[in-house]
């Protein structure tokens, strides 16, 4: 699946100065959770370079960073404006970059992050790998996006995606446009087994899933091999 970075862009510069909001707002507060329990985990690995890719408003950099003191974090995005609320906040090292080819060596990180950003990019397939590039042979990739949530859960959550959400996120933001488009890119994105499938056969190894909030979220921690593999 392709998404167009160029309305991708656009719609992320026309929300931008309301995305922080919107997310705690909608989401009912539990992205913070989620956001933290990815920070959780970036701890125990001790990492000392951490990229944190689609970084937007920093809030995933700025989780990770807390949670890793004496860590260096990268925030990298393409869309500027939406790093302006990342650059306010004190994050100190933001780059403008694309996650289809960014702007660093292979293997200088030792954990790259992704917050609900894999799930925009052209070209999933194509991100991870350029994600495995940068990291170092035995480095992590946590990937947090949204996924298809457990059965009994299904029904509601469509309804409050699809109906109830874009009419919300509308009056908040005053771009409804960007949130129909949001449900959309939801039911197209990997989920469960099939995003562990797609960063196996990607540049990385023993991906593991961890379902959040009865699957509406999903983390993926996922090994770059230490030897390339055949
Ligand atoms: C939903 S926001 C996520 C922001 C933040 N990570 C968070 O947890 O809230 C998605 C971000 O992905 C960025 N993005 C989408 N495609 C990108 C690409 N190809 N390269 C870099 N950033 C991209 C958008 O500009 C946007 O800021």
């Amino acid at each position: 699946m392709m998404q167009d970075p160029t309305f991708v862009q656009k719609a992320f510069a026309s929300i931008a100065p309301r995305y922080v909001l919107a997310n705690h707002v909608l989401s009912g507060g539990i992205d913070v959770m989620w956001r933290r329990r990815v920070a959780a985990m970036a701890a125990a690995l001790h990492p000392q370079r951490i990229l944190d890719l689609a970084t937007g408003s920093g809030d995933l950099a700025a989780a990770v960073g807390a949670a890793c003191p004496g860590a260096q974090v990268i925030g990298a995005d393409f869309c500027a404006p939406m790093m302006a609320h990342a650059r306010r906040r004190g994050l100190p090292h933001l780059v403008v970059a694309d996650g289809m080819a960014l702007p660093f060596a292979a293997g200088v990180f030792d954990l790259v992050t992704v917050g609900f950003g894999l799930r925009n990019m052209a070209d999933y397939g194509g991100a991870a790998r350029e994600m495995a590039r940068v990291l170092r042979p035995g480095g992590t990739l946590m990937v947090l996006d949204f996924s298809q949530p457990a059965p009994w859960l299904r029904g509601a959550y469509k309804l409050y995606l699809h109906r109830i959400l874009p009419l919300l996120a509308g009056a908040l933001t005053g771009e409804r446009g960007a949130y129909e488009y949001l449900g959309g890119s939801i039911e197209q994105f990997p989920s469960g087994p099939a995003m562990n499938a797609l960063l196996n056969s990607h540049g990385f190894a023993d991906t593991q899933w961890i379902p959040l909030t009865g699957g509406i979220a999903s983390l993926y921690i996922a090994q770059k091999p230490l030897a390339p593999q055949g």
